[in-house]
């Protein structure tokens, strides 16, 4: 029996990790939730975990909860992430999953990946911890365990490119003028079920371009040899074309379960309890439209600059998210406010502290760029 830990178990991620625990019969030892409580004590009656966590905010109220559970034990959330496990599955979103990754590679453990942000902001770091502590990683991230799986046993050497497919977003071809998108219309993907913040992000293109820097950094595969090809039934996940022209592909459900599972399982591939793909139907691609969704150019531009670069964006995307969550800005000031801040902050060398750094003043930055709305 595999033993887990969960970071954001009250998520997208998290709870569909732990549909896929009911059916393997996982051994949860450690859940993390953030604000949801009430969620947290359903998981904690359900999967009875040793060590449970939210946000520090909360934890004298979790505790009170807990009176009289001799059974599960509250730590604060990075304390949590050093747990003894198997595999511990990463998806708190934003530079907030960072610490608490880093904290599960320094203790060499199996780090199943669905916080992107970690890769994105702090990559190369990310894997001279991982490497230092004989720690491992495997992607869950559709697009990335697509690849990682077309990649399994194929030399370096031969690989020409990687290719990520996006389902385009709710507003992939209409309306033609985006300015007055209201959260609700943006939350409704077309394709996925997923938490807020990445769901507006697919919606502005942003989170593709996530995906292109958290491809670079995790397969520390050249940024320009990575391409984004626009697939509206997000059935083929991911592609990797080889220097003899051959492409392989990944295609699966367009269910998280299926690389949640693959992540924790690898290498090895157990039966899931889900019906199988019908081989039928229409699979269309197209270029996705830059000038539509500019954030997506903008997220290449990081990775070219390197450096802090990628971490003042992905700051000034979590404040502008937000603000466009809370009916502050409109929906195509996202952008705008990503440009801004690329433009504007200085690119500092890539250490923990210049990302401390850059990633407060970017906030700040776009704080300020929201108010002024
Ligand atoms: N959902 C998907 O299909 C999908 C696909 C690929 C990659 N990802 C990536 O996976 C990550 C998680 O996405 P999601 O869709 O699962 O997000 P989500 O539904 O918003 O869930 C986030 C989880 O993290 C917790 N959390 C949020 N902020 C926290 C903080 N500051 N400290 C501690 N816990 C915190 C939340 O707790 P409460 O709800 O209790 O407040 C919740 O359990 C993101 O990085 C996303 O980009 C998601």
């Amino acid at each position: 029996m595999k033993s887990i830990s969960i970071l954001g178990s009250t998520g997208s991620i998290g709870t569909q990790s732990l549909d896929v625990a009911r059916w393997r019969n996982y051994d949860v030892v450690a859940l993390a939730a953030g604000n949801n409580l009430k969620l947290l004590e359903e998981q904690i009656h359900e999967f009875k975990p040793q060590f449970v966590s939210c946000q520090d905010a909360l934890l004298t109220t979790l505790q009170d909860l807990l009176k009289g559970n001799e059974h599960s034990q509250v730590l604060t959330t990075n304390e949590l992430a050093e747990v003894e496990v198997d595999t511990v599955i990463a998806a708190i979103p934003g530079i907030a999953g960072l610490e608490p990754t880093i904290r599960a590679l320094k203790k060499g453990r199996h780090v199943a990946l669905a916080n992107k942000e970690a890769m994105v902001v702090a990559g190369p770091l990310v894997w001279e911890v991982a490497r230092a502590n004989n720690a491992t990683l495997t992607p869950l991230d559709s697009e990335h365990s697509a690849l990682f799986q077309c990649l399994v046993g194929e030399p370096k050497e031969a690989i020409d490119k990687l290719i990520l497919t996006a389902s385009g977003g709710p507003f992939r071809t209409e309306p033609a003028d985006l300015s007055n998108i209201k959260p609700e219309q943006a939350l409704k993907h077309p394709n996925w079920s997923m938490g807020a913040k990445v769901t507006i992000d697919s919606a502005t293109l942003f989170n593709k371009g996530l995906e292109v820097l958290e491809a670079h950094f995790l397969f520390e595969f050249p940024l320009d040899n990575i391409e984004v090809v626009v697939h509206p039934q997000s059935l083929i996940h991911g592609l990797v074309r080889f220097t003899d022209g051959s492409i392989k592909a990944q295609i699966g459900p367009h269910d998280m379960r299926y690389p949640i599972q693959y992540g924790i399982e690898y290498p090895d591939r157990p039966n899931i309890p889900l019906e199988p793909l019908p081989i039928l139907g229409e699979w269309t691609f197209f270029e996705p439209d830059l000038k539509r969704f500019p954030s997506l150019a903008m997220a290449y531009e990081a990775g070219r600059i390197a450096g802090t670069a990628p971490t003042a964006l992905n700051a000034a995307d979590e404040i502008a998210v937000a603000a466009f969550l809370d009916g502050k800005i409109p929906f195509t000031a996202i952008p705008e406010i990503l440009e801004s801040v690329l433009e504007q902050l200085p690119t500092q060398a890539l250490t923990w502290d210049n990302i401390t750094t850059i990633n407060h003043k970017a906030r700040q930055h776009a704080e300020q760029l929201c108010l002024n709305y």
